[in-house]
């Protein structure tokens, strides 16, 4: 499904943050956004979520404006948001649940939490277990949802180097053989070069867009990676100008 922006406005009382921000995002296309902390980006998702209204322009799903929260949009909000009193089966299972798969979304759940790092986990509490391994269990939640279009916040934020290389394979996966729309923010330059078909650089609050750079290697590997010193530092130059 594709995803498109027109003229999105949002401002909180005194800040003008979203203004006037077009972009589209193709089926099956992997974009991230890059930008300086406090530009807007979860301003952003939170606005193609539903969870805050927009004060002007539209969002686009195939062509077709939605108001509201969303069915195909699966989102992962840069704070783990998991509800401390359930387990984290319980958790990861949530979105099976609440469409009445509880079994179904258990028994693929068990799948995955190996993967995820959480073998052995699914009856702790959120609380029983560190940064990361909660921030592994929203992003499983997230990927066990059977949306066609995932809105990711810093997803791998807070995982230790090894474990976010395994996450982000885990995604590259999702978005290429599933085809699933995808739209990441990250404060990672590596983990968006490594992942995206496009890369969207914003600026300050309310500037939007200020250049975009698209990845078209079909073959990435950690050394390919490695060797993309001058589009490393380009990117840079770009999110320190002023
Ligand atoms: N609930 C809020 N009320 C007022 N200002 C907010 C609120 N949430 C965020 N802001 C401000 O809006 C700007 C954008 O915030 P945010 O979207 O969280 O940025 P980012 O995710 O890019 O770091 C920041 O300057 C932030 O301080
Ligand atoms: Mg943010």
């Amino acid at each position: 499904m594709k995803l498109s922006v027109n003229d999105l406005n949002f401002s909180y009382a005194d800040k003008n943050v979203l203004k006037d921000l077009s972009f589209a995002v193709e089926e099956g296309e992997f974009v991230s956004i890059l930008g300086p902390s406090g530009c807007g980006k979860s301003t952003l998702l939170n606005v193609l979520a539903g969870i805050l209204r927009p004060q002007g322009g539209r969002i686009l799903i195939d062509g077709i404006a939605v108001n509201g929260m969303y069915s195909q949009f699966a989102y992962m909000p840069q704070n783990d948001l998991l509800f401390p009193w359930r387990t984290i089966l319980d958790n990861v299972c949530l979105y099976g649940e609440i469409h009445h798969q509880k079994e179904e979304a258990r028994r693929r759940a068990q799948e995955q939490m190996d993967r995820f790092g959480l073998a052995g986990c699914g009856d702790k509490y959120p609380g029983e277990l560190s940064g990361g391994m909660r921030q592994r269990a929203a992003f499983l939640r997230t990927a066990l949802c059977d949306a066609q279009i995932y809105l990711l916040d810093e997803p791998f934020g807070a995982l230790d180097v090894i474990t976010r290389g395994d996450m982000q394979d885990w995604l590259r996966e999702l978005c290429g053989n599933l085809k699933k729309t995808i739209l990441l923010v990250t404060h990672d330059t590596d983990e968006a070069i490594y992942l995206s078909d496009r890369i969207l650089i914003f600026g300050a609050p309310g500037e939007g867009i200020r250049r975009e750079f698209t990845v078209t290697e079909q073959n990435r590997t950690r050394e390919w990676l490695y060797e993309q010193g001058a589009l490393r530092a380009e990117i840079y130059r770009v999110i320190k100008a002023q």
